[in-house]
C-alpha cells in the first residue's frame, strides 16, 4: 500500500513538473548551424546549433542531448552539447559507428527536436572505390589480348615471308587483342557497380529545403505537411505554410530578415545563408 501511494506521489510530483514547465512556456526552436552533408562511419561530425527561447531569446545554461538511433536496430549513440561561441549556442561531436539510416533528434529546453534523417555511409567501401581491382576474369581478358598480339606478331612475320594466311593471322590477333583490351578495361567499372555502397544521393533543391525545414526549426512554428509527420511538438505561432506560394524576391527579403520586410513581424533573422533561403524558396513554393 505504501509503495502505491508513494508511486502515486511520484506520478503527481511529475505531472506538476511538466505542468509547471509547461505553463512557464517550456518550449525552444533549435536551429541547426548548417546540414551535415556526406557523412561516414566512425568519422566525428561536428554538429553545432542555437537554442532561441519561443524561437526569439538565445538560451544559455542548457545541457542538450542529441540522440541517434539507426533505423531497424536497437542502436543509439548519445552525446551531451556544451556551451561554444555566441550565447545559446551549443557545440557537439557526434560519432556513428554503422552505416545505415540514423534517425536523430535534439533535446534542449521543452520537447526533443527531430532532426532531418542522417544516411551515414562506410569508410571501407568509399576508400574501396580509388583503388585498382585486378580479378580473375580481368586476367583471362589480358591472356586472351596477350594471345592476339602474339598472333598479330606471328602474322606479320609470316607477310614477311610471303606466306599466304599471314594477312588473315594479322586480322584475326588484332580482333582477338582488341576485345580482350575491352574487356579488361570494362572490368574494373562493373566490380565497382557491382560494390557500390549505399550513397546518399544527392538532393534537390526541394529536397534541401524540406531538410532545412525541420533543421532550422521552421516547422516548430509553421505546421507543413511534408514535414508534420515527424514532428514531435508545434506552436503553430506562424501560418501554415503548406499551400502556400509567394514571389522569390519576397520569400528572399523576408527570409534574410523578416523585420526588415515587416517591421511587425514577429518572427526572427535565423542567420540563414543565400544557399539555404534559395532551398526553403524551392521547398515553399513546391505545391
Ligand atoms: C519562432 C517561430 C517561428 C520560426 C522558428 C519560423 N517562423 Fe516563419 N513565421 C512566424 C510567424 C509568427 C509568422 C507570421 C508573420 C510574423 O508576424 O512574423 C511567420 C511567417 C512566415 C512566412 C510568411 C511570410 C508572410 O509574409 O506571409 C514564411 C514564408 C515563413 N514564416 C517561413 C519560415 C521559414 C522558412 C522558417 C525557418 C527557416 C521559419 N519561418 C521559422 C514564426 C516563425
Amino acid at each position: 500500500m505504501k509503495r502505491i501511494l508513494s508511486a502515486l506521489g511520484l506520478t503527481l510530483l511529475l505531472a506538476m513538473t511538466f505542468t509547471i514547465t509547461a505553463l512557464a512556456g517550456g518550449w525552444a526552436v533549435i536551429t541547426l548551424d548548417e546540414l551535415p552533408g556526406e557523412v561516414a562511419a566512425n568519422q566525428p561530425l561536428e554538429i553545432g546549433f542555437m537554442v532561441r527561447q519561443h524561437g526569439v531569446t538565445p538560451l544559455e545554461g542548457q545541457s542538450p542531448v542529441i540522440t541517434a538511433k539507426l533505423a531497424g536496430s536497437n542502436k543509439s549513440v548519445s552525446v551531451l552539447a556544451v556551451e561554444e561561441g555566441d550565447v545559446g549556442h551549443y557545440a557537439a561531436t557526434l560519432t556513428l559507428p554503422l552505416a545505415g539510416e540514423w534517425q536523430w533528434n535534439i533535446e534542449a529546453f521543452g520537447a526533443p527536436q527531430p532532426m532531418p534523417a542522417l544516411t551515414v555511409v562506410d569508410v571501407a567501401l568509399a576508400v574501396n572505390k580509388s583503388e585498382p581491382i585486378t580479378s580473375n576474369s580481368n586476367f583471362l581478358s589480358l591472356l586472351a589480348a596477350g594471345i592476339g598480339l602474339i598472333g598479330v606478331v606471328g602474322g606479320l612475320l609470316a607477310l614477311q615471308r610471303k606466306v599466304r594466311w599471314a594477312a588473315a593471322l594479322v586480322v584475326a590477333g588484332l580482333l582477338v587483342s582488341g576485345a580482350g583490351f575491352v574487356s579488361a578495361a570494362d572490368q574494373p567499372k562493373a566490380e565497382l557497380e557491382a560494390k557500390e555502397p549505399v550513397v546518399a544521393s544527392i538532393p534537390s533543391q526541394v529536397e534541401l529545403g524540406h531538410d532545412l525545414f525541420i533543421a532550422k526549426g521552421c516547422m516548430v512554428c509553421h505546421s507543413h505537411t511534408e514535414t508534420n509527420r515527424i514532428r514531435e511538438f508545434g506552436v503553430d505561432m506562424g501560418p501554415d505554410l503548406t499551400n502556400i506560394t509567394a514571389s522569390p524576391e519576397y520569400l528572399r527579403l523576408w527570409l534574410k530578415d523578416p523585420s526588415a520586410a515587416k517591421s511587425t513581424a514577429q518572427m526572427l533573422a535565423l542567420g540563414l545563408s543565400d544557399a539555404e533561403i534559395e532551398a526553403l524558396i524551392a521547398f515553399i513554393n513546391d505545391n
